[in-house]
């Protein structure tokens, strides 16, 4: 388990500072939560890109307040270092401030967010400064924004042109203005990810922006490469999960038809009679630790179980 220092906004604006590079990736459940959080990422964002990832949508329109909760409880249990931000999803900030301020609280209540994230510029600057003023930090998210879809016509890179470039540069400042500590800047050039990244005090995350942000985020899965179908300019691919995978699970099919699994070390065997007392090992110790779910040694030498002081049912399954 890591034993580095949690990872706060204020880290964050002093890595800044320091010209230390950021790390940002998604995680929607507890076991990929913990991998990323003990190999030491910075962010962990519950992004609403869950709703392409886990519900399998088109886009992130249809996702739910409640939807973000459930994912951001799941990750935010697992995790003991990284900064955990969850994403305000469609809908959820639009309507009125004051529902804005009560969704953004139960992110934090029921989700377990160090934050929340929300999309578009300078027409978020008072539902920025109102949940910032309910002591919820936020993190702002400009250039291609997913719950813009239908009025950016799809996934389109923006700030193409000087016009364009000018209204993005616009709105950094104002979002930071009205009082957020950061912010993720998708789908937009290199050269103006830079300009605005150098324009702004708070740090710039970028996605599909260059390398001339304060720091990078990806969607986990993308990185890992588990989906053949998702294979954009901005990904790389630094594993190939997805064929990893599917090789296993071939594996594990090929002997289920064949009966070689589970062979007779991947199973439970009826008690013997008492056998010499046998001195308790490390093994014994994670066997209890995991419930009595342990190696199958515990299940030859009944006697072991009375010696380690775990239940004499050791070879129960205890659920995950
Ligand atoms: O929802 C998400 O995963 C995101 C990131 C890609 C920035 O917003």
């Amino acid at each position: 388990m890591s034993q580095a220092l949690p990872v706060t906004t204020l880290t964050l604006r002093k890595m800044k500072r320091d010209g230390q590079k950021i790390s940002m990736l998604t995680s929607y459940d507890a076991t990929f939560a913990r991998l990323v959080d003990s190999a030491e990422v910075d962010i962990i964002l519950v992004g609403d890109s869950l709703g392409m990832v886990m519900q399998g949508r088109a886009n992130t329109l249809k996702v739910s307040v409640g939807d973000m909760a459930y994912h951001g409880a799941c990750v935010s249990r697992a995790v003991t270092r990284a900064h955990v931000v969850i994403d305000m999803p469609f809908m959820s900030y639009h309507v009125s401030t004051e529902e804005a301020v009560a969704n953004a609280g139960r992110l934090i209540q029921e989700g377990g967010a160090h934050a929340v994230k929300l999309e578009g510029g300078a027409e978020r600057a008072l539902v920025i400064a109102a949940i910032t003023g309910a002591q919820i930090p936020v993190m702002g998210h400009i250039g291609l924004t997913p719950q813009s879809y239908h009025v950016q016509g799809g996934f389109k890179v923006q700030g193409r042109g000087d016009e364009a470039a000018e209204r993005l540069l616009a709105d950094a400042l104002a979002i930071q203005e009205a009082g957020a500590y950061s912010m993720v800047l998708e789908g937009i050039p290199k050269e103006l990810a830079t300009r605005i990244t150098e324009a702004l005090d708070i740090p710039t995350i970028g996605i599909g922006a260059g390398n001339g942000c304060d720091g990078q985020v990806l969607v986990i899965q993308d990185l890992l490469g588990m989906d053949d179908r998702f294979k954009p300019r901005f990904v790389k691919r630094y594993a190939e999960l997805g064929a990893t995978i599917r090789e296993a699970v071939g594996s594990f099919i090929a002997e289920v038809r064949s009966g070689a699994f589970p062979d007779d070390d991947h199973s439970f065997h009826a008690r013997r009679p008492r056998g010499p007392v046998r001195v308790a090992t490390a093994a014994d110790a994670t066997a209890e630790a995991r419930g009595g779910y342990g190696p199958s040694e515990l299940d030859e030498c009944p006697a072991s179980a009375d010696v380690a002081g775990s239940d004499s049912d050791s070879d129960e399954p205890a659920s995950a």
